[in-house]
């Protein structure tokens, strides 16, 4: 039994499981819809890497990075034929990461809420170093006002365990975040009905954000 607290664990038994969704996400339609011809993508937390194929398949060259060994194993056979590369790293080891090119584009999904506060902080320092002007950074994440945030046992105002850990995000307070970081917000929604799953319709936001 895994304890909750251990999301490495967690992450690791779910991608052995091998029953995640394999279809492209619509966050990941979404974000297609505005990144420019083939621009270069790096994607945070790729997961079994149902939205890196489908960016590949549009033409983008992508790196897709994870901290669950399993799912960087079998995405590499699975998707060994397109133009992506994946690869092992933990969020808290951005800095060691070598990127074989530039990048246009930072995509997370479902991600951020995945992670306590001071792995995002070092997403956003990352992105805030290697972005060239005028790359583009997308994210999608659960909010406070997702019912799942009642849920479960609290382990801090934000955090809670229900099956596994989440941190629920304000979406205010994190483009006030990355407004101090010096990101332009571009774009932002929050609310149900993008992000279905099944019976789950959680409240989320999109954030598109550009390094001016
Ligand atoms: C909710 S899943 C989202 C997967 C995928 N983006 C999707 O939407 O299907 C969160 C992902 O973040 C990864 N992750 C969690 N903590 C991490 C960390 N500290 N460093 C790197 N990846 C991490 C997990 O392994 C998992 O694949």
């Amino acid at each position: 039994m895994i304890h909750p607290t251990n999301r490495r664990a967690y992450w690791e038994a779910w991608y052995q499981k091998d029953e995640a969704p394999k279809h492209p996400t619509s966050f990941a339609l979404f974000v297609e819809e505005q990144l420019p011809k083939a621009a270069a993508i790096l994607e945070l937390g790729c997961g079994n890497a149902r939205d890196t194929a489908f960016f590949a398949q549009q033409g983008h060259p992508v790196i897709a990075i994870d901290a669950s060994e399993t799912a960087i194993a079998n995405n590499t056979k699975r998707f060994g034929h397109l133009p992506c590369t994946f690869l092992p790293c933990d969020f808290a080891d951005l800095g060691s990461l070598a990127l074989p090119f530039p990048i246009n584009a930072l995509y997370s999904r479902f991600v951020l809420h995945a992670i306590p506060e001071p792995l995002e902080e070092n997403i956003l320092d990352y992105a805030a170093t290697i972005l060239p002007h005028g790359a583009w950074m997308f994210h999608e994440f659960r909010t406070t006002n997702d019912p799942l945030m009642r849920e479960g046992t609290s382990i801090s105002a934000n955090e809670r365990l229900c099956g596994h850990y989440r941190r629920f995000i304000d979406l205010g307070a994190f483009t006030e975040k990355l407004a101090k970081k010096g990101f332009s917000i571009e774009s932002t929604f929050e609310g149900r009905g993008v992000a279905v799953l099944g019976k789950s319709d959680p409240v989320v936001a999109r954030v598109a954000a550009r390094k001016p």
